[in-house]
Order: structure tokens, then sequence, then C-alpha cells
């Protein structure tokens, strides 16, 4: 009882006094090892927009699990997503991720409408972290190739979108408990979501 509270206690505390140390978001820069590295299976682990529409979902989606597969075209691909909202779990297949190796980003394409442009963030490879730009509001989204990650690894994204100016309060998190079962024919599925 003690070490949850101290936990939910501690993380607002630690993000007001952290001392001042913004790294900057550094994109990577895509070549020809990209897209095998963004394929199979990731997570959506937490995320913070200021861009009403983003926050709307953001706020809605309690688990979301996705998987990018070869697409069409060698700079597409293809992605699953099963995403829990309202209680609901509901597979989508209808989306597209278009690479564009000239300027490092990342546009979602649904039935030929942008969804969002993002950059993917550098770090850990079994990390996703993506800033969309499409929009003037600030945005940034943890996945990862896990159902949770490590401390370590939270505490970096959450320095991160500290310093872009989020609070904690802004911060949405999903959950395990929430789990769906995944589409099947995914590799890489934890047995413990099932
Ligand atoms: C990718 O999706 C398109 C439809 O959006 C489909 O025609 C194509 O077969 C899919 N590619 C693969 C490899 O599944
Ligand atoms: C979820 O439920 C709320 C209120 O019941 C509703 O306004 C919203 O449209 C629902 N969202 C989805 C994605 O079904
Ligand atoms: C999407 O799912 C439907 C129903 O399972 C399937 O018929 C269709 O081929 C899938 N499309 C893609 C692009 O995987
Ligand atoms: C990247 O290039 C594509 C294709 O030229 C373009 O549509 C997109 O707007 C560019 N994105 C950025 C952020 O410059
Ligand atoms: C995820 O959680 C499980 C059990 O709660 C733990 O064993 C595992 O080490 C965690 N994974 C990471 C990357 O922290």
């Amino acid at each position: 009882m003690l070490a949850t509270l101290t936990l939910f206690l501690g993380l607002p505390l630690a993000l007001a006094t952290e001392p001042q140390s913004c790294s900057p978001l550094i994109p990577v820069t895509f070549d020809s090892s990209t897209i095998p590295q963004l394929l199979g299976q990731w997570f959506y682990i937490a995320g913070a927009s200021r861009y009403p529409p983003h926050l709307a979902e953001l706020r809605a989606v309690t688990f979301e699990a996705f998987s990018f597969s070869p697409g069409s075209r060698e700079d597409e691909l293809n992605i699953t997503e099963i995403i829990r909202t309202n209680e609901t779990c509901v597979v989508r297949n209808s989306s597209k991720v278009q690479v564009f190796q000239q300027n490092s980003t990342l546009v979602h394409v649904d039935n030929n409408d942008v969804t969002s442009m993002a950059r993917l963030i550098q770090s850990d490879k079994d990390l996703l972290i993506l800033n969309h730009i499409n929009i003037d509001f600030p945005s940034l989204s943890l996945s990862a190739r896990t159902p949770n990650v490590s401390k370590e690894h939270m505490e970096e994204f959450r320095a991160h979108l500290q310093c872009l100016g989020f609070t904690e309060e802004e911060v949405f998190y999903t959950s395990r408990e929430h789990a769906c079962p995944l589409p099947r024919g995914e590799e890489n599925a934890d047995p413990q979501l099932g």
C-alpha cells in the first residue's frame, strides 16, 4: 500500500523537481534499414498532445497494438491496428504508412486522407517515439515492442514530454488490463495478453 502511494505521489513530484536538462528530440535519419526495423508488432504505451482531435483520441484509447507489414510499394507499410475505445476492441486494417526517405517523415494515410505526419525520434531500437509535425501543437507518443517499458525508458520519454511543456496530467497511458486479444497470425504475441 505504502509502495503504491509512493509510486503515485512520486511521479508528479519527480516531474516537478527534476532539473531542466532538456535533450533535443533528434529525428532518425532514414536509410535502407529503417523499414525492416519498423516491421512487426508494436504496442502504444503513452502519449500527450495539445491538438484537440489527437487529445480526444488519446483520452479514449485504453489499449492499442499495431503491426506494420510490407505494403504494396517498397516505401509503404500496411498497418493492422487493434484498439480499445469505450470498452470495445476494434480491428482496423485500412490505413497505411508512407515512408519518405528524403525528409525522414512517416505519413499515416487512411483511405487516401493524411491523418498525421510524424518524425521518428532517436531512441532504443525497441521503442517508437513519434513527434507529430503537421500541426502547430506539440504532440509526442511512445510505443514499444512490448506492452510495458522499463522505468528508464519511461523516464526518458517523460523527460521529453516535460521539455515540450506537458504536465503529468496531460499524459495519457494505456494499460495492460485493457489489452485486447491480438488478431490471429500475429507473431511476438505476448501470451499474457490473451
Ligand atoms: C496492403 O494493403 C493493400 C490495401 O490497402 C492491399 O491491397 C495489399 O494487398 C496489402 N499488402 C499486403 C502485403 O498485405
Ligand atoms: C465513446 O463514448 C462517448 C460517450 O459515450 C462518445 O461520445 C464517443 O463518441 C465514443 N467514442 C467512440 C470512439 O466510440
Ligand atoms: C482487412 O481485413 C478484412 C477482414 O478480415 C480482410 O478481408 C482484408 O483482406 C484485410 N485487408 C488487408 C489490407 O489486410
Ligand atoms: C516530406 O516529403 C513529402 C514528399 O515530398 C511531403 O509530402 C511532405 O510534406 C514532406 N514532409 C515534411 C515534414 O517536409
Ligand atoms: C514488463 O512487465 C513484466 C511483468 O510485469 C516484467 O517481467 C518485464 O520485465 C517488464 N518489461 C520491461 C521491458 O520492463
